[in-house]
């Protein structure tokens, strides 16, 4: 198939802390991912993204970032990453770093030196301003603390920009300097033999000339959920050269964190920007019929009518997981996967929801992180043993719920699981060019509820159909096919019986 290998590629997104131990630590590490790369290879994942394994203060649990170039011991040493690479290379799947262009830790020597004296040569590598340390420069707000995006530094008697937490100052890339140092990074981490990134908060990278105040409508809204400036797009047009100068269509993958597809497609340029962007909205979207078919009518208008390549995804780090927001049953968490993996894009998978994994309750003496994302990042349950296959019993974060009996483990012995429908999902879209990359038009049969999505995918006569039913009732259809894959695993192998039960889905072959 003529495309680059991100256009049929199903992503896993893994959070290095909380995938597995190698080393026995309450935090996970990269030789816990090495450990477990078989058991990726036969689910059928084809790319993997890591989150942040840099050496980190851990303020922003590695998305701040004190050195770029190098793995935090927490997580192991340059060795382990290259070991992990070969790894994944060795079984066909790809793997993507994460690059953070918007912001450092404050304990990077950058920022270190920035802070040292008004003269120092990397001061301007950051955004300063005069001003009076009780009013701020301008109205923004920074994420996660409710403040304003500004931290006076008494030192030298300025503030400084943070579009998240203080210990994150933003870089100013109006400096050239800053320019080819990040493209040394990319080229750092290229030169390595990563199959590209996945770019952290990348609309935040070029701020409005004058910085001018958030309109009044917006406050409350952090102002990373806002930035949206023409020269976020020459920014990104200098990473793409960077990535398109290396062979094998090494991918540019951005977190657009801009709740309006129309605003995320402007991020794909003139096939000049991003190859792919994240587009949030649907993740944003309940578990309902008509909501759904509006926010992939505007993926498919917006993103693919212009020529380009949409995402799926459904949780990451940042978000309560989906089977949590859909109200916890595992019949939407399973229905959810043929979304995922039958509209037309790429799909993106977060680590555990292949084994139906709700997000942790956390008692507020437990909770770590200053966004209220910790229920999301609950360590793996592997096994069902007291450690979980951690050899710790007492990780970072509590366990998800039901671990004992929903882990990786149990799953895997039992045909019936989440989990081998994932891998037989996986398998069915591998073996099907229509679904991987075939045209896609909804096709509802007669009289079929508003809560009813039916679909087809179809390449080179090859034909797929998709009916998800996000209602509570059971409803007839009026299809004919061959089941590939049904939700619960019935009646897979022969023709389609007619009805599909409430928050149940079908893949056919008709
Ligand atoms: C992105 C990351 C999030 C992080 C933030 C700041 O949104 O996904 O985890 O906190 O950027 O780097």
């Amino acid at each position: 198939m003529d495309v680059p290998w991100w256009q049929s590629a199903v992503f896993y997104q893994i959070y290095p802390r909380s995938f597995a131990s190698s080393r026995h630590e309450p935090t996970g590490d990269l030789g816990g991912i090495d450990a477990h790369l078989d058991h990726l290879a036969w689910l059928g994942v084809d790319a993997l993204w890591l989150s942040p394994f840099y050496p980190s203060p851990m303020a922003d649990f590695g998305y701040d970032i004190a050195d770029f170039c190098n793995v935090d011991p927490l997580f192991g040493t340059l060795s382990d990453f290259d070991r992990l690479l070969a790894g994944c290379h060795a079984r066909d799947i790809k793997l993507l770093a994460d690059l953070v262009p918007n912001h450092t830790s404050d304990q990077h020597p950058w920022f270190r030196a920035a802070r040292s004296s008004r003269d120092n040569a990397k001061r301007d590598w950051y955004v300063w301003r005069d001003g009076d340390p009780d009013t701020p420069p301008n109205n923004w707000q920074a994420a996660f603390t409710g403040g304003p995006a500004w931290t006076w530094d008494e030192a030298t008697g300025q503030w400084y920009l943070h579009l998240f937490l203080p210990q994150q100052p933003d870089l100013n890339w109006e400096n050239p300097a800053v320019v080819d140092a990040m493209h040394g990074v990319m080229r750092w981490w290229l030169d390595r033999g990563v199959d590209g990134f996945r770019i952290d908060v990348i609309h935040g990278v070029g701020k409005a000339p004058g910085l001018p105040d958030d309109p009044p409508e917006a406050v409350g809204t952090p102002h990373a959920a806002l930035n949206d400036t023409p020269r976020n797009h020459e920014i990104i047009r200098g990473l793409r050269k960077v990535a398109d100068s290396y062979p094998g269509d090494r991918l540019l993958l951005g977190e657009v964190y801009l709740l309006d597809t129309a605003k995320v497609a402007t991020y794909y340029g003139d096939g000049d920007e991003l190859h792919l962007a994240f587009n949030f909205p649907p993740l944003y979207t309940p578990w309902d019929g008509p909501k759904w078919r509006r926010q992939v009518d505007r993926s498919i208008d917006l993103i693919d009518d212009r020529g380009y390549w949409t995402t799926w995804v459904l949780s990451n780090h940042d978000n309560m997981r989906h089977r949590t927001r859909y109200g916890g049953s595992e019949d939407r968490a399973r229905a959810a996967l043929f979304l995922l993996l039958g509209l037309r894009g790429s799909p993106v998978l977060y680590h555990g929801e292949e084994i139906g994994l709700e997000d942790a309750r956390i008692p507020p003496e437990r909770v770590v992180d200053p966004g209220g994302r910790d229920g999301c990042r609950a360590p793996i349950p592997w096994t069902g043993a007291p450690d979980h296959g951690w050899g710790v019993t007492d990780p970072w974060l509590p366990w998800p719920p039901e671990a004992d009996t929903r882990n990786v483990e149990a799953q895997t012995d039992d045909p019936g699981s989440i989990l081998h429908l994932y891998r037989r999902l996986l398998a069915a879209r591998k073996a099907s060019p229509a679904l991987q990359l075939g045209d896609f038009a909804w096709v509802p049969p007669a009289g079929a509820p508003d809560d009813v999505l039916v679909w087809e995918r179809v390449r080179d006569g090859e034909r797929r159909v998709v009916a998800v039913n996000m209602g509570a009732e059971p409803v007839a259809l009026d299809l004919t096919g061959t089941v590939v894959v049904a939700s619960d695993g019935a009646g897979e192998g022969g023709p389609f019986g007619g009805t599909l039960a409430g928050d149940h889905a079908v893949l056919l072959e008709a």
